[in-house]
């Protein structure tokens, strides 16, 4: 069984009043029997030294004074000669005195003897009671005279003493306990409420209270855990998140902003939390969105073009949070949509320049058809003319049409490549005969610079010849009278590195980056003397890539070209 925290209290504060009454009546009785005595021995040595001055002379009459001066004082008399033997004893017949044994040994006798006065206090065999014996040597060395009383009734006083003290403490213990047992409940009230609101049932306060708080505390201690976890997994979400992630307090101060929108706004510094974003974010077309949704309390969606620290079209969906307490801040999720704008800038160009592509030779057939149908087909001469010239645009139109075609095919995956081992320097000695007649008539010479000690690439033989064709085609093209053109090759790591230069016009160091565009031909100016579509090096790009290689260019204008590509080895 518990015992409640009052009771405890109480129980250890009755012990206290009780080990104090214990010891205060022991104390008390021991002093009061001490008191006793001490005049019960006063008055034993008054009467002692009064007695003594009555002994007889005469040994004879010793024993019948003795008995008559005993009942007289109400004592015992007793009269010893100074070897030990009792002459007389009061309490005794004449034949008992003479049976008694030798008395020499007795304390108060022998103190008597050589001290002059002797006291002792002991139980009395003769008497079967305790005994306060006191002793006086008689005059002229006649022996010892001895008198005793009774310690009886200072027992009995003692006694009735002890017994009167232990109703007083009894009845002041019941008192102790009444006032104890008020004031503790008075204590434990409180603690017992704050308890009971804790949904505790209570036997012992305290006892209930300790594991109360250490339940409470191991339950804490697991939240705070689980808190920490939780936001751990949420930091790590976010900071891996692509999406760029901001947020904001109800003040515009910064609480959040993930790594993905430090990269994007071009911000260093660490820790950014509680600056305002006007600061952070300075002119970014961002500043808008969150302070419209910050006044508005709705979300905003819209579309901001970034210009530092790179060009990006970002897609920004902000709203408003509530983050309690009626403090209204903003999350905002940016989204990086510029590929995305870029592919569609793509395929509308692609529309319209496929349009103009197929539209300028068609008009031009067209004229010529209806010039010929008109009446010229009469006119030999000039038809034949007319009709080699439709022959060359339609050539043009069905090039550009299996162009397209290639494109498209290699874009939606849809060409199969066969992979084989492949001596890139065969392939190239193909190439060089199919294209001699054109570099002779653009009075362009080319080299090949392959030795046989090539290793053999990974590759689709016909595509790799696609490849090597379109760039010394452009390299014979763009290139002047008297120009020369070089295929090289070497190894580099795993790959072979496959080298195209010239000696032509260059390309412009800001048309670099286009030149791998879909019908993008460079300089107008020039394009319309060399034919083309502008689909070749998109093409190659593309089948280079499928092979798992990549290209590059590089061109100091009037000056010529590089373009490498690389394949795997086999
Ligand atoms: N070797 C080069 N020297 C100078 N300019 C080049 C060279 N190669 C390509 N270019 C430029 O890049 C543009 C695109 O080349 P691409 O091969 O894609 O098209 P094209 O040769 O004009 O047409 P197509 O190859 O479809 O017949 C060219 O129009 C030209 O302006
Ligand atoms: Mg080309």
């Amino acid at each position: 069984m518990k015992l409640s925290f009052a009771k405890k209290l109480t129980a250890s504060y009755l012990f206290v009043v009780a080990v104090t009454l214990l010891f205060t009546g022991v104390f008390l009785s021991h002093r009061l029997k001490r008191s006793f005595l001490f005049h019960l021995e006063e008055s034993l040595s008054a009467q002692t030294k009064l007695i003594a001055e009555n002994v007889p002379a005469d040994p004879k009459s010793l024993q019948g004074w003795a008995i008559a001066e005993g009942q007289k004082v109400g004592g015992r008399i007793t009269v010893i000669d100074p070897s030990g033997v009792v002459l007389a004893d009061s309490e005794r017949t004449a034949e008992e005195v003479h049976r008694m044994d030798n008395h020499s040994t007795r304390p108060e006798v022998q103190e008597a003897l050589v001290q002059g006065s002797g006291e002792s206090m002991r139980h009395s065999a003769t008497l079967n009671e305790d005994m306060l014996y006191f002793a006086l040597p008689l005059n002229l060395k006649r022996g010892v005279i001895r008198f005793a009383l009774p310690v009886t009734e200072v027992h009995q006083r003692v006694t009735a003493f002890q017994k009167d003290l232990l109703k007083v403490g009894a009845a002041a213990f019941l008192v102790a306990i009444g006032v104890a047992w008020m004031t503790m409940r008075k204590i434990s009230e409180p603690l017992r409420d704050l308890l009971s609101s804790m949904g505790m049932e209570t036997q012992d306060e305290l006892g209930d209270l300790a594991r109360t708080y250490s339940t409470m505390a191991a339950r804490i201690e697991e939240k705070v855990r689980d808190l920490s976890r939780e936001r751990t997994q949420l930091g790590a979400i976010l900071s891996t998140l692509i999406e760029s992630i901001v947020a904001i307090d109800h003040q515009g101060k910064l609480l959040f902003l993930n790594p993905a929108a430090k990269k994007l706004f071009g911000i260093q510094t660490e820790d950014l939390r509680g600056r305002p974003y006007l600061e952070v974010l300075r002119h970014s077309p961002l500043n808008e969105v969150l302070s419209e949704t910050l006044s508005q309390r709705h979300t905003v969606q819209k579309e901001i073009t970034l210009h530092a620290p790179e060009e990006r079209v970002i897609s920004v969906h902000a709203l408003p949070v509530d983050y309690g307490q009626g403090q209204t801040g903003v999350l905002a999720a940016l989204h990086d949509i510029t590929e995305l704008r870029k592919l569609e800038t793509i395929r509308r160009d692609f529309a319209a320049n496929v349009s103009h592509e197929l539209k300028t030779p068609l008009t031009s057939i067209k004229g010529y058809v209806e010039t010929l149908l008109d009446g010229a087909v009469e006119d030999t001469e000039h038809s034949r003319s007319f009709l080699t010239t439709i022959q060359e645009h339609t050539n043009n139109l069905s090039r550009l049409i299996d162009d397209i075609l290639d494109l498209s095919a290699i874009e939606s995956d849809r060409v199969v490549f066969r992979f084989e081992s492949i001596i890139v320097k065969e392939v190239a000695d193909k190439i060089m005969k199919a294209l001699e007649p054109m570099a002779k008539a653009k009075k362009v010479s080319i080299k090949l610079n392959l030795p046989e000690s090539l290793p053999k690439v990974l590759a689709d033989r016909e595509k790799l010849a696609q490849i090597i064709m379109n760039l010394i085609d452009n390299a014979i093209k763009f290139n002047k009278a008297g120009g020369r053109v070089t295929l090289s090759a070497s190894p580099q790591e795993n790959m072979l590195l496959i080298k195209v230069e010239d000696t032509g016009r260059g390309i412009p160091a800001e048309d670099l980056p286009r030149v791998f565009e879909r019908f993008y031909r460079g300089d107008k100016s020039h394009s319309r003397e060399v034919p083309g579509t502008g689909l070749g090096l998109a093409i190659v790009k593309h089948l280079v890539e499928a092979h798992q290689g990549t290209i590059e260019v590089r061109s100091v204008p009037e000056q010529g070209s590089s373009f490498q590509f690389t394949l795997r080895l086999s």
